[in-house]
Parts: C-alpha cells; structure tokens; sequence
C-alpha cells in the first residue's frame, strides 16, 4: 500500500499527548463523557434499526411514517426509512416556524467587500419559498436536476433549499471550476437549469461565472439546459440570452411567500455532488432524502453540540461537501445560527477571517488544515490582534492534520480552552464518520479518534481481514449508515467497483472502501495517512490525478502525461506533472505557461500543477502501465523502494534521476 502523505504520517506515529475534554466543557454537553459515546455505540451495535429508526422519529419531521428503517437486501444499494415521506426544506424552516426560533437569526452572511445580510428562521422560509415559486414558473419540478454554479452569497443555500422544496435535485459545481468541467457537469446530470450570479468576489477580484456559465452553454453543448437564473452580485455588464436567461431578482421577489413543500419519498434524490476518482472523470454521487437529512442532522448536534445562542461558522464553500451538510443542511435542520462569508484571507486583509469571529462572535469555528498551516506560518501576530474569546469549540476537516498545526490551532486561535475536533469524511458519506465528541473523547493531535455511533469503522487488509493495532491498511466500513451515497448518478457498475468491490473479504459481505489508507493505535485511536488511489488532496481539495493528465494530454504538444502528488508544507500535497512532448516541440517556460493555463482552462486553478518535469518517455511495466510509484519518489526526492524488475526499460529511470 502506498501513502502519498509520508511526512504526516511520520510525525504522526510519533504523538504521544492525550488531551482529555475539560469538566466546564463535559458537564454542558449533551454527551458527556466516554462512557456515554461506548454506551451509546453499543446500542447502536446491538439494535442498528431501533438506534436509527428512534433517531428518524425523533430528529425528523415526517409527512408520513416509513416503514422499513434499513432495506439492504439488494447490496451495495441501500434504502432507509422506506415509505416515508418527508422533505429537507420543511425541516430546515417550516418546523422551526411555530418556535421562538422563527425569529432566531438562521443565516449570517458577510461578503469580501464587508456588505452584510442577515436572515430570521421566518425571514429564510419566505426566501426559500419565493424562490421555488420562481422555479415552478420557469417550468422546474419534481426530478429536474437543477445545476448551481454560485459564489457564497445567501442565494446560494436559498437556492439549494428552494430546489430541495420543490423536489428538484441540485448539483451545486464549485464556481472555482472552469467552464469545461462545468460543461462536462451539465452533460452528465442532464441538467435542466442553471442557477448562477453575474459574478463573485474573490481575493479582489471579480469571477466572471456567468461568462463561464454562457461559455458552457455554447454551441449547443447542453441542449437540456432550459434556463439559466442569474442572481446580480457584482453588478459588471454580462450578456442575457432574451428567453433563456433571468434576473433572480426579477422572478424571485414578485413570487408569493409561500409554497407547500413536495412531499419526497424517503429515497428521493436530494442532490448530486461531483468529485474525483481514480479514473479522468469525474462522478457524480447521488444522495437521498431522507437518510441524508438525518445523517447531516444528528453529526452537526453530536459534534458541536450546539447551543441555543451558539453562532457557527464553516469557512468551506457551498460547492463542496462540506459545506452541503455543515453549512446549509445540518445547521439549519438543527435551529442554529450558521454564517456564510463570500471572501477568503488574502493580502488585503490577512487577518479576514480572525475579523468575522470578532465581528459576530463566533463561538464554533470548522476550518481546513490547509489554512491553519497558513495561519500558523505567517506568525500569531496577526490573530492576536482580535479578540477571539467567542469561541468555544474548533473543528477541522478535509486532510490530515499535523500535530504541530493542531497544537497551534488549540494555542493561538482557541486559547488553549476549545476542544478540536477533527472530522473524517467524505463526499460520499454525506456526513462525519470519525470525529471526536467534544465532551466525550479525550483528543489525540492528528487523530480523528473513533467513529461516531452507528458507524462501524476498521482497517482491513485486502482480504477484508482486521490488520493488528499499529499496522496501515484500507480504511472501511462494515455497516450501511444513513447518509452513505446511494449510487454514481448514472453509472452503478462504478459504484459497485469503486466503493464495494475494491476490496474482496472471503465471507463475500460489503464493505464501503473510502479510498483512504489508516491505522488504529493500541488505544483504537483511527489515524488516517491519506488516499492510496490516484486521487491526490491539495489544500483540501480532492483531484483525480488522472483528471489532469487529460486536461494536459488534450494539449497539442504534449503526447504523454503523469501526474503525482508531492507532500507539502503547506497544501498538504502539490501537483507534479511528468509529461513528454510531441516530437519538435520544446520544452520551456513558455509551454509551462502554456500548459498551466490550459489545465485551468479545462478545470480550474485548483488543479494546475506547481511543477513540471519534461521527459523522454514514462517509466512504464512491460504491460505499458505507468510506474506512478517511482513517478511519485521522484517527484519528493525519495529513494525508490520496492520492486523494479517490472520495468520495460531500466534506462528510463536514469535519465528521470539526472
Ligand atoms: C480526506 C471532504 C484525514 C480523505 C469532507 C477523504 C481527511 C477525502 C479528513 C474526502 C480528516 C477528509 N483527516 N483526511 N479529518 N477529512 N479527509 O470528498 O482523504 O472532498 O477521503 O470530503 O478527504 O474529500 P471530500
């Protein structure tokens, strides 16, 4: 098995510290010390459909009670709460309308340029509502996939709730993608409408998404797509195409306030959400109603436990996972006060997010790793600054997390008095797996600690075999959940191949395989080591190499190209790109700007490698597979360990070496 995060895994193996939650935090939370957490993972265990079926009852509004907690007589495809019918907007507003909370503040928006929003429970019904009206006019209902491209503005979950009302699936595609792999998006979800902006603001400046969204649309590519709303943000000149574009605020605000909301089958698609694989497309994974609602639910209570007057941030953007269930979906399902904001930390204003805890007194922050190790680069001086004593619980998710950057997240940012949370998850889990209970689990830095209740979580061999404590393996779990992904849109063999297949334990049962290398500690502590396929994670963004070596290779100069992760400081992992070129064309730095421009081009900034290495050839085996192992010591300056003798031609390795 190979790991792409050798560095972490190093200093990982090497921490010792067990901090125990503190009593003043323990003797408030709803769970409240471990034996609690075993208490309750032993119920779930020993009575799955009991644990989740009181748990759907409880946490849920239901227009109708299921029948079936757990349907899994068809595996890997999986059916909860069947029969039942209920909808994820209504839990998210209209439950909390007859409550004080119809007057709590549900959503804080704050933008780059500092404008701000705010949002009353009953407020964000009325939007929510007005909004589905829109789409109903605009001749969206019930199984239309309606595409997201959006900055973070309120719009964004408005929309995301509103297609959710109606019963339209969204697939909300990060605005940091570019116009190809939007395209590429609309084509495979057959999607029916677009929801976009005229622009947002990022580091100064502004995104042209409409633009990318006209450029996706052109020359016919997507003849499902009807309708494209634009919400006008930046107010820059765009074109409107008469007949297919909208203003938002022109079909929206006339609309009337209210609007019933569908009543979903229980295993109704709620969205779909691309990410990478191991192989150059992207998949589509499709969650459901109901499950999904209940997994997003019951992690965001557990985890942060949250308050009445607790207001929670979630630094992560709507296009991904992340901020799906934590900032739109288990926020709002719970009652709580969650906070948007459109910009990022940049020159202008490096202390930009210190600035909004301090503003509106944020008391749970969930950040990335990636921007603690920022952080924590550029010195305390600049959160010092701020007065950060709001806080009272930390999270990170999306990668590893060295100990040394835990350290200093719980030093500088949480004063040394906020438990840290470390979440492993995944896109197609819908929600958290592995994470601490803030007053429960006593924290290991650099472990996400055990698996929530409900999940049963092992490292296995390639066999399905429980490895010893300490030894790696593959990371998987042993039992359907709620929120589990019920399929890639449109395509089961992959997901039979890439989630239930991958590994082959001898009793022939299912096991969910994440993708992820791990070990467990003498303890049972889960510490994970990072992808062991072709995916790579920088900055918490999740690529498949094999993604960007077809952006590269649809470049007309270059005839072969392999892509690599290298452990980074900072990104966690940086992209290395090996290529060779067509015959006469040269290498230099103007076809490394070339290329750059063109990987943006076909699927944004996040991908475009940090370094390029020209060559002859590819280390390829005699059956012309490319060595990405030797590629990837290389890539880090590592010895090349392990086994050779496949090569076709030793004298490849040579050449890459000088
Ligand atoms: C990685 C993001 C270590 C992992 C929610 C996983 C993590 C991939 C952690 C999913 C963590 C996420 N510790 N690794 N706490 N959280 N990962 O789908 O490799 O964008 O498979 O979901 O991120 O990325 P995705």
């Amino acid at each position: 098995m190979n790991s792409n995060n050798s560095n972490s895994i190093e200093s990982v193996l090497q921490e010792q510290r067990v901090f125990p939650p503190s009593d003043n935090f323990s003797s408030k939370s709803r769970i409240s010390s471990f034996s609690k957490y075993l208490e309750m993972s032993e119920m779930a265990k020993s009575d799955p459909n009991k644990f989740w079926g009181d748990a759907a009852r409880e946490e849920l509004h239901w227009f109708k009670s299921f029948n079936k907690v757990l349907d899994w007589s068809n595996p890997p495809f999986a059916k909860w709460f069947d029969g039942g019918k209920t909808n994820i907007s209504f839990n998210c507003l209209d439950r909390h309308l007859n409550s004080s909370t119809a007057d709590k503040v549900a959503l804080i928006w704050e933008g780059e340029p500092g404008d701000k929003k705010k949002y009353t429970y009953k407020q964000l019904h009325k939007e929510v509502c007005k909004a589905a009206n829109a789409l109903k006019s605009i001749g969206i209902g019930k199984g239309d996939l309606v595409a997201l491209y959006m900055p973070m503005v309120p719009e964004a979950a408005i929309a995301m709730l509103a297609c959710a009302r109606i019963g339209a699936p969204h697939s909300v595609v990060f605005g940091g993608f570019s116009s190809e792999a939007l395209r590429d998006r609309l084509i495979n979800g057959e999607a029916k409408a677009i929801i976009t902006a005229d622009g947002g603001f990022r580091k100064d400046k502004v995104i042209p998404l409409k633009d990318a969204v006209d450029q996706a649309l052109g020359g016919g590519a997507c003849p499902k797509v009807e309708s494209v709303l634009v919400v006008q943000r930046t107010k820059k000149n765009i074109a409107m195409d008469d007949g297919r574009d909208y203003w938002w605020h022109e079909i929206v605000d006339s609309q009337a306030d209210d609007c019933l909301p569908e009543q979903m089958d229980s295993e109704d698609c709620l969205f779909v959400l691309y990410t990478s694989g191991s192989t150059g497309k992207p998949k589509g994974v499709v969650h459901s109603t109901a499950g999904y609602n209940l997994w997003s639910h019951l992690t965001f209570k557990w985890i942060f436990d949250i308050r009445e007057n607790d207001v929670y941030w979630c630094t992560a953007d709507v296009g991904w996972i992340t901020g799906h269930s934590y900032i739109v979906y288990g926020p709002l399902s719970n009652g709580a006060t969650t906070v948007m904001y459109e910009g990022v930390p940049r020159p202008s204003n490096p202390g930009a997010f210190w600035d909004v805890i301090q503003k509106h007194k944020i008391s749970i922050f969930y950040t990335a790793p990636t921007a603690i190790r920022a952080f924590m680069k550029a010195g305390n001086k600049i959160p010092n600054q701020y007065d950060l004593s709001s806080l009272r619980l930390l999270g990170t998710v999306g990668e590893p997390i060295n100990p040394e950057a835990w350290i200093w997240y719980r030093d500088v940012i949480g004063g040394g008095r906020c438990p840290i949370v470390d979440t492993w998850w995944q896109t197609e889990t819908g929600g958290v797996m592995i994470s601490p209970l803030p007053g429960a689990t006593p924290t290991k830095p650099g472990s996400a600690t055990f698996p929530l209740p409900g999940i049963e979580a092992d490292v296995v061999n390639s066999d399905g075999d429980s490895v010893a404590n300490n030894e790696g393996g593959y990371l998987v779990v042993k039992r359907p959940w709620p929120g589990m992904m019920r399929n890639v849109y449109g395509d089961e063999k992959r997901f039979r191949e890439s989630y239930w297949e991958y590994l082959k334990p001898s009793d022939n049962s299912y096991m969910y395989f994440a993708g992820d290398g791990a070990r467990r500690d003498e303890d049972g502590y889960f510490w994970v080591m990072g992808r062991v396929d072709d995916v790579i994670n920088v900055s918490g963004h999740r690529l498949g190499t094999m993604e960007i070596e077809s952006a590269l290779v649809s470049h007309e100069l270059i005839s072969e190209a392999a892509v690599v992760g290298r452990p980074d400081d900072l990104k966690g992992e940086s992209i290395v790109a090996f290529v060779t070129l067509r015959t006469g064309a040269e290498a230099n730095e103007n076809i490394e700007a070339q290329l750059k421009k063109h990987v943006v081009n076909e699927i944004g900034p996040i991908a475009k490698p940090d370094e390029f290495k020209f060559t002859d050839s590819l280390p390829k085996t005699r059956s012309g597979k490319i060595m990405r192992r030797i590629l990837r010591a290389l890539a880090s300056g590592d010895e090349i360990s392990g086994d050779t003798s496949t090569l076709e031609d030793r004298s490849v390795l040579d050449k890459l070496r000088s």
